[in-house]
């Protein structure tokens, strides 16, 4: 294993091998303020800092695409007060956009902006917009996302345009779909990062982690760290991906 020399850090031991796409689900911010005896929304707020961290060292890494898993299309049941309290670290986030800019990152959502208040989606799309020329790592963030949602909304896209007499039903290809689908341009997840114990995918990115590799930790998000991303790193570089072959 290459010794890999990081902007910021010291030196670390990170693989040369780098996942094209990583996936984070963002997950255990309840858990983590239930176990001090605080509300949920102070477990979201911490959660927030942490992506910022993790965004961070996932730029002097030299990631170049990651997402993740900020509310699914499910989230939506939870109580109102959790939800808007959700929305408004959301808002507080999307002020930040500059921190962005600096750091060269583009950043695109993924999931439908309708669900949104007005003013929320206008900050998304400005945020797109803003970052649209910065190219040294791309933020895919899943709000309002779910991956059965990703597929019926390529399906309706592919479906007009059969309407319409642009493609023929036989022109409908995995590249097709996948080229309809949030992610469209970037690379399938290659590798998953779960924390908080669960040990499931909750609805996130199902189609594009057909052949991901999957890193469960019981860390909850809030207390996920840079040296827990690097361990996973680590262990991805030795795991052995086949994609059915030999
Ligand atoms: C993830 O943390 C954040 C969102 C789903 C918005 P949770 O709120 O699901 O935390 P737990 O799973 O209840 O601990
Ligand atoms: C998945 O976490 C969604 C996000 C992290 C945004 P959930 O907490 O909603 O997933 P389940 O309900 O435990 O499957
Ligand atoms: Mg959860």
């Amino acid at each position: 294993m290459a010794l890999f020399k990081k902007k910021e850090t010291e030196t670390s031991a990170l693989p040369e091998v780098l996942p094209k796409h990583v996936g984070f689900i963002m997950d255990g911010n309840g858990r983590w303020a239930k176990k001090r005896g605080l509300p949920r929304p102070l477990g979201h707020a911490e959660g927030a800092k942490t992506f910022r961290k993790i965004l961070r060292h996932c730029k002097d890494v030299g990631l170049q695409t990651v997402s993740f898993y900020a509310f699914s299309t499910e989230n939506w049941k939870r109580p109102q007060e959790e939800v808007q309290a959700i929305m408004n670290i959301f808002r507080e986030y999307l002020d930040d956009v500059r921190e962005l800019l600096t750091e060269n990152t583009r950043m695109i959502f993924l999931g439908s902006k309708d669900a949104f208040d007005k003013d929320i989606q206008e900050k998304m799309l400005r945020i797109e917009e803003d970052t649209k020329d910065c190219n040294e790592m791309t933020l895919l963030l899943a709000a309002n996302y779910g991956g059965r949602d990703d597929i019926t909304h390529a399906a309706r896209i592919l479906a007009e345009k059969v309407r319409k007499g642009e493609i023929s039903p036989d022109d409908i290809t995995e590249k097709l779909v996948a080229e309809n689908l949030y992610t469209a341009g970037y690379p399938d997840v290659d590798f998953l990062i779960r924390p908080s114990g669960e040990l499931r995918l909750s609805n996130f990115l199902i189609w594009q982690c057909a052949y991901a590799e999957y890193y469960f930790t019981n860390i909850l998000w809030p207390d996920f760290s840079p040296a827990e991303l690097d361990k996973a790193l680590i262990e991805y570089a030795n795991r052995h991906r086949r994609f059915g072959g030999v």
